[in-house]
């Protein structure tokens, strides 16, 4: 008989959550109940398929197999814990836990072996780290990588849904000739602009965290700390879908076709490499899609040992609510869900 567990989603109001409850749905992830939680602003609102939005306490999370978390680090920081002490895995979308060295960092196509060493939480990778070792997993199989420079052009959506509404209102604002309301999201004005500051500079650091988190992530991920890594991460006005530049250095030689190849033939990834068609990845296209889409494969004249890459995935999707859906069907198929007996539900 097939398994069937009791799912929690928390922020499930959110872009991320609220994907994850659809993709849930689609997917036909053998739930018997799906239990959303937001915050206590949220409480009681009804979301699409009669699900009733509850508030996170001690009584309220018992008894749940998994549960998927995209409420922030400090919500995760909190309950993540505690759903596992209660009995779940938690699949967590924030940076809260992911370079804890007990916790599997994990991509469904990259590293699912990971999975097996779990203690209760399992983290899902930043969206920018995310379709850039899809694409990479490959590369570094064959020939072994040395170095990687990237330069990242990420959308809005990554920052959350008031960074969407704030493009939207200043974009159309600034088309009406009227004044933009002071920004909110980003340090400046992100609409016909582009940011050198994705994430936030902690004190000391000349880093943004979204770059540390894609340089730490990827070398986890890939499993090879000696991996070199340099990134710049920069906001731009795209709604949705993340593109980034990757100049990739190899050990060994690896030619633009074999990389073609290797590329064509990788789950999760789909190569549009016809530049001359005019024929690559662009974000509007990548964006509602499951792929990570990659494009301009060619040799770095700078370099006789490196490649450059056009690489595009939907951030909210592929970056966030797919894979942690994926990692959930893997932890099913791999009996690392462990269903609770009947009766223990609350
Ligand atoms: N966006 C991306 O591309 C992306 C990619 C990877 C990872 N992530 C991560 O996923 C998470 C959510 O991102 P998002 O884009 O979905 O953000 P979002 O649209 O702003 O949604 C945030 C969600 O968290 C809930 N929440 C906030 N504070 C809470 C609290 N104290 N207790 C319980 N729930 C709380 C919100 O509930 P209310 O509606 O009640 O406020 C909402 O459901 C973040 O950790 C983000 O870093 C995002």
């Amino acid at each position: 008989m097939s398994n069937s567990y009791r799912v929690a989603v928390v922020g499930a109001t959110g872009q991320v959550g609220t994907l994850m409850l659809q993709l849930l749905r689609e997917r036909a992830f053998p739930a018997s109940e799906i239990v959303p939680f937001a915050s206590s602003r949220s409480v009681g609102r009804e979301l699409e398929g009669d699900l009733v939005v509850r508030g996170l306490d001690e009584e309220s999370i018992q008894g749940f197999d998994l549960a998927l978390f995209s409420a922030g680090g400090s919500s995760s920081g909190e309950w993540a814990p505690r759903f596992a002490a209660a009995g779940a895995v938690v699949v967590d979308n924030s940076s809260r836990w992911r370079m804890q060295d007990d916790v599997p960092l994990v991509v469904s196509e990259v590293n699912p072996e990971a999975l097996a060493g779990h203690r209760g939480i399992v983290a899902n990778p930043n969206c920018s780290t995310m379709q850039l070792v899809v694409a990479l997993k490959p590369l570094h199989d064959a020939a072994g990588i040395e170095r990687l420079v990237i330069s990242t052009y990420q959308a809005v959506s990554g920052t959350g849904k008031a960074a969407v509404d704030e493009l939207l209102d200043q974009s159309h604002a600034l088309l009406h000739e009227r004044a933009i309301a002071p920004p909110e999201s980003y340090a400046h004005q992100i609409a016909f602009n582009a940011l050198p500051h994705a994430g936030s500079f902690a004190a000391g650091d000349d880093h943004t965290d979204e770059e540390r988190k894609l340089i730490d992530e990827t070398r986890k991920i890939l499993g090879d700390p000696a991996i070199r890594v340099s990134a710049t991460c920069v906001r731009v006005p795209v709604v949705n879908g993340h593109s980034e530049t990757v100049n990739v250095q190899t050990r060994e030689p690896l030619s633009p076709e074999r990389a073609r190849e290797l590329l064509a033939a990788a789950p999760g990834v789909t190569v549009l490499d016809d530049p001359a068609a005019a024929l690559y990845p662009l974000a509007i296209d990548a964006s509602g899609q499951d792929d990570v889409f990659v494009g301009r494969i060619r040799r770095d004249p700078g370099h006789e040992r490196a490649l450059e890459l056009w690489i595009v995935a939907d951030n909210l999707r592929k970056g966030a609510a797919l894979n942690a859906v994926q990692l959930a069907e893997l932890l099913d198929t791999g009996g690392l869900l462990r269903a609770q007996p009947a009766g223990t539900t609350v």
